[in-house]
């Protein structure tokens, strides 16, 4: 059976509990077969990335596999090929496709074509294998305790924002979301982390109020205000600012709060210069993770291919 990793809804809890196991014996060197021996990888994107492209690459080349970049300035797609018909034909050549775009839809019209495993790397709407990540450095840093500590996403209501919620779902975690009105995360994905709520044992808490999401928090996450592609607006800037993720905000956490960011930053918008460099060395930990996890992550699809 063909597996995509669309979005977080596409693994079971079972299995993603599994895939963060295999992460931490990937990371401690306990699992150094090659599962992607003779295996190539589309790295199909259409916007820039730093940590995503670069940790894909370095995880299929030490997983034994090989991989493609593929612009989309240097398909034909950019000169009117349908996506289907590139879906279709890069299916016959690949083993495997990670994609990067700003459409979800089209995301989903790629995978509806494929017939070979489709990994999101980043849409609009969602960002799966950043917060799968991120559930995993958690999970290193609290082990079982992780679903009883409070995690609290503070800013704008994004694609990361959304993943956390089905998150929260998935794994059963208490979560916390402090956006601004009109900011707010997708209901269709909120929707989709209640009903796991209802199966794992989860929660999610929606709120305007920043100091509440934050307040005796473990763990303060936030990312960028104006996302790739999405238009600099100083009426989003001035409503975001109490969701500055700075010392007054951290005041209201635990002493010994841990700060996430998914980076890239904005520091002086979502967080301040200084709290970045506090807690640097968490947030470069958060970006070293993104390997083992997709690591982990390609050796349980490519793995469910029969
Ligand atoms: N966090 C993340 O996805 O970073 P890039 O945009 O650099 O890939
Ligand atoms: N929300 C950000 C995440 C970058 C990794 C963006 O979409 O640009």
């Amino acid at each position: 059976m063909i597996r995509n990793f669309v979005d977080l809804w596409d693994i079971t809890p079972d299995e993603g509990w599994s895939i963060l196991l295999n992460a931490e014996s990937i990371k401690r060197g306990q699992d150094r077969e090659k599962h992607l021996f003779g295996k190539n990888v589309g790295l199909f994107f259409t916007k820039p990335s730093t940590r995503t492209r670069v940790s894909f690459e370095v995880a299929v080349n030490q997983l034994g596999g090989n991989t493609i970049y593929l612009a989309e300035q240097s398909l034909q797609i950019s000169r009117g090929e349908d996506l289907k018909d590139t879906a279709r034909t890069l299916s016959r050549y690949l083993d495997c496709i990670v994609i990067r775009t700003d459409s979800h839809k089209r995301l989903e019209e790629y995978a509806k074509y494929s017939t070979i495993p489709v990994i999101n790397a980043l849409t609009d709407m969602s960002h799966p294998c950043q917060v799968l990540s991120d559930v995993f450095t958690l999970y290193e840093t609290f082990k079982e305790d992780i679903r009883n500590i409070k995690i609290a996403y503070v800013g704008d209501g994004n694609n990361v924002c959304n993943t956390w919620l089905v998150a929260a779902g998935l794994f059963g975690l208490n979560l916390f979301v402090a956006t601004p009105e009109g900011y707010e995360p997708s209901s269709y994905y909120y929707q989709a982390g209640e009903d796991l709520c209802k199966i794992t044992g989860g929660s999610i808490y929606l709120t305007v109020n920043p100091v509440e999401a934050v307040k005796d928090a473990h763990v303060i996450y936030t990312d960028v205000w104006v996302s790739m592609n999405q238009e600099r607006s100083e009426e989003k800037i001035n409503m975001l600012l109490p969701y500055q993720v700075n010392e007054e905000l951290l005041s209201h956490a635990r002493k010994d709060v841990k700060v996430m960011h998914c980076l890239p930053a904005k520091k002086g918008e979502e967080i301040t210069e200084e709290i970045f460099e506090k807690y640097a060395d968490f947030i470069f930990t958060q970006a070293e993770n993104r390997l083992h996890t997709q690591k982990a992550l390609l050796k349980f699809l490519i793995s469910s291919v029969i």
